[in-house]
């Protein structure tokens, strides 16, 4: 086996996950200890439970990857790890990990952008298909946002969401019905019973700024999330929201809910296309895994002469695939950060 093995680390949310891979593109391992059943009784993540669950469960989840793939610490060419965004004490294990193993064996450490990653991913399958410059749209539980992409290692922030992420959304609706967290797949699964026009959820467009040539792109869903809130509680804000079992038309709230965060993502990627005059879009995060996203976004694109790429599901979720993948094009570039690099809650401006 050649040089070009990376282990990544991944710890920065709710998944302890470490994976090794050759030459940014070829999984050797990919493991993933999920601690979603710790967090599911509140509804969602909680950081301070995180932080302990990963605590546990990065050096099995090492020793696994190295495992898997039939390789020891020797083998490697170097160490990927998230450093950020995240939640910084959950952030903080799994670089304190990869820290301590490149310091005891001389290993080059390279600290990855989770986000960055994630587009990452939506190349891995398809590196010759995809051209650069070219679209991102990241859709996961913390963030929403569109990248203009210049090359794996080079990205800029045109838009984001102006309160919650769709991912979020999708976990609140799902806590409104009764559904399991994480509330996507949920939703999601219910919304194939559902109509998907039974009620005009509201989208969210921004209008165009005075003088500007063009219109703004943006995201928002928290207005959506109120209107599905008044709409289980039929319409008056003042009434209480009905338990779930009482909740008669649960299918098409979900169907039509799934449709308006589907429609107001694909109008808004493919408008930000056609401004930048850009054929290519990827599309990375936890939602990329909804099924109704990729249909849509493929279909509507074809019409308009963009091409969407989307990661496997298992490689839309946070795994350390997309950490280790990128890893390497960051070490090819001799992009090694030092043992003192910090985690951080937030991505480096750009
Ligand atoms: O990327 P990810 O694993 O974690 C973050 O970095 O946030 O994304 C998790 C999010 C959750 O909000 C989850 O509900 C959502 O992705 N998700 C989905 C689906 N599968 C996961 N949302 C819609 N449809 C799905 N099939
Ligand atoms: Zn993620």
């Amino acid at each position: 086996m050649g040089r070009e093995l990376i282990l990544g680390i991944e710890s920065s949310c709710d998944e302890t996950a470490a994976a090794v891979v050759e030459g940014g593109v070829e999984v050797h391992s990919n493991v993933v200890f999920s601690q979603a059943a710790e967090h599911a009784q509140f509804g969602g993540v909680v950081p301070e439970v995180a932080g302990r669950s990963h605590l546990e469960a990065i050096l099995p989840a090492i020793d696994q990857a190295l495992a898997d793939a039939g390789v020891g610490l020797g083998d490697l060419a170097g160490i990927a790890v998230t450093a950020r965004p995240g939640l910084i004490g959950s952030l903080l294990v799994g670089l304190s990990a990869a820290k301590a193993l490149c310091w005891s064996t001389g290993l080059p450490l390279v600290d990855v952008d989770h986000i960055e990653a994630h587009v990452y991913a939506a190349t891995m399958e398809e590196p010759d298909a995809v051209h650069f410059p070219c679209l991102a749209l990241v859709v996961s539980g913390g963030h929403t946002a569109l990248y203009e992409v210049r090359s794996p290692l080079e990205m800029t922030r045109i838009a984001t969401t102006l309160d919650d992420a769709a991912g979020e959304a999708f976990d609140k609706v799902a806590w409104l019905l009764g559904l399991e967290y994480p509330g996507g797949p949920s939703v999601a699964r219910l919304a194939l019973e559902g109509r998907r026009d039974a009620i005009a959820f509201p989208r969210y467009f921004p209008k165009r700024k005075p003088g500007a040539e063009q219109r703004a792109i943006g995201f928002s869903f928290s207005g959506l999330k109120t209107s599905v809130l008044y709409h289980l509680r039929g319409g008056d804000a003042l009434q209480p929201t009905p338990p779930p079992d009482q909740i008669l038309d649960r299918a098409d709230v979900a169907a039509s809910f799934e449709e308006a965060v589907v429609d107001t993502l694909v109008t808004q990627t493919l408008r930000a296309a056609e401004q930048r005059g850009v054929g290519q879009v990827l599309v990375a995060g936890g939602v990329a895994c909804n099924r109704r996203l990729r249909e849509v976004m493929h279909a509507r694109g074809a019409e308009r002469s963009v091409r969407a790429f989307f990661p496997s599901p298992a490689y839309c979720t946070d795994n350390a695939v997309m950490i280790a993948g990128l890893g390497w094009r960051r070490l090819e570039a001799g992009l090694v950060a030092g043992l003192d690099v910090d985690a951080s809650p937030r991505s480096l401006d750009r």
